[in-house]
This record gives structure tokens, sequence and C-alpha cells, in this order.
């Protein structure tokens, strides 16, 4: 059988943890006396956390010292990690388990590169940790998305060639970052938002047996 090397983003993807990490910085800069739109987290989306605050600072035109940055990027995560401790695997998205069975039938390398270094944490949570063959996360990259580093080390990772890795991805900058690395990028969410990837679905229930096993064929 043809293998491919399938790569999943995490958080917007496998779990709906994008939303909490929205509630977590809209507080966060709710206190700094920053106010950011729905789609302006779009721009969010995929970043590493330090980027993540750079931006809100700069939509508020403030800056500060390096301590308080450090002690924010701290609270956001404190509380970020107050919602996940809630999660059980009720929360995994619509037919994720389903696409993740049939690769596992049908032999396929399945590998993580997500930007968060809560990952692990989130797939114990949700019981998916054993899913993967290999786990790349925050903790393993010096470059964060829309940079393809990320999914290039999740590659190397279960020894497939970048040019047969798909990818799936909830945000701008890691669709941008998958096609850098030469790989087909399935969008999961709007097309008005990520139609520079190779495909878009809203979600995984629009994902078919079929259209996963041509992606194996071809
Ligand atoms: C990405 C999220 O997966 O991880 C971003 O889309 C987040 O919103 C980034 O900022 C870093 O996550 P964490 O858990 O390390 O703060
Ligand atoms: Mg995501």
């Amino acid at each position: 059988m043809n293998k491919k090397g399938f790569i999943f983003d995490l958080d917007g993807v496998i779990v709906d943890t994008a939303k909490y990490h929205f509630l977590a910085w809209q507080r966060l800069a709710k206190d700094l006396d920053i106010d950011f739109t729905e789609e302006e987290n779009e721009q969010l989306k995929g970043v590493s956390r330090v980027r993540s605050l750079e931006k809100i600072l700069a939509w508020g035109n403030k800056t500060i010292s390096q301590e308080l940055f450090n002690e924010l990027m701290g609270k956001k995560n404190e509380e970020y990690l107050s919602f996940i401790a809630e999660m059980d695997d009720n929360e995994i998205l619509p037919d994720v388990p389903r696409v993740l069975n049939l690769l596992k039938e049908m032999e396929q390398p399945i590998s993580l590169g997500s930007a968060s270094k809560n990952a692990r944490t989130i797939l114990k949570r949700v019981n998916l940790l054993s899913s993967f063959d290999a786990i790349v996360d925050g903790n393993d990259v010096t470059k964060a998305k829309p940079d393809p580093e990320v999914f290039l080390i999740a590659a190397k990772e279960i020894n497939v060639k970048p040019e047969d890795c798909i990818v799936f991805e909830d945000s701008v900058a890691g669709v941008t970052a998958a096609n850098t690395a030469n790989m087909i990028s399935i969008g999961i969410g709007s097309k008005e938002v990520l139609g520079h990837a190779t495909y878009v679905f809203s979600d995984f229930t629009e994902i078919s047996d079929d259209f996963i096993k041509s992606l194996i064929e071809n």
C-alpha cells in the first residue's frame, strides 16, 4: 500500500481549543485596555504564544517591559490551562476519530505538528496520545508558523518526504507553512479565510473516506 504522511495541527483541528486561546487572550487584553475582534483573532491562530502577545500589544499601541511581558504570558497560560483542565474526549471535534482510525487501518504514518507547548497535556486529556506516531510541538521548534519548520520536522520523524505529506490546518499561518513545506494543505474552516489551502472543508464530517483514500493513492 502507498504510504503518505498525515500531519495534524492540534488547536482548532483535533479539539476546539482555539476558543479557549481566544477567551484567555481576550481577557488579558481587556485588562490592558486593548480590544480585538474575532476577525483579528484569526491572525493569532497557529501563532506562538510570544508572537501572539506581541501582536496584541501592537494592536493596542502598547510597549511594556520584558518582565511584564513574561508575567502576562504566564498569566495567559494559567488561564488557558484552567480551561484545559476541564476537557475530556467529548471535546474531540466531530469525525476526527473516524479519520484517525481510517488512517491507522490503512497503515499511514500520523504525526502532530502543533505550535502549542501544551500539546501533550491536551492529547493526554482527550485520550489521543497513542494515536500519533510522532508528536512535534512548540517545544521542538525555534521558528513559529508560517515558517514550515514544525511540519518539516514532523515529516522527518515519520520518515516521509515533505511532498508526500498532507497537513490538516485551521489557521492562515499554518496553511502557509504547509504550502511552503511543499505539502498538500487541507484547510479546516472557511474558504474566505483559508483560500490559499489546496482543499478546504468546514470540518471533518465533510471529509469522506473515499477522499482520504484518494489522497493515499495519488
Ligand atoms: C497554536 C494556537 O496551536 O498554539 C495558538 O493556534 C497558540 O493560538 C499557539 O498561541 C501556542 O500555544 P501554547 O499552548 O503554547 O500557548
Ligand atoms: Mg490550529
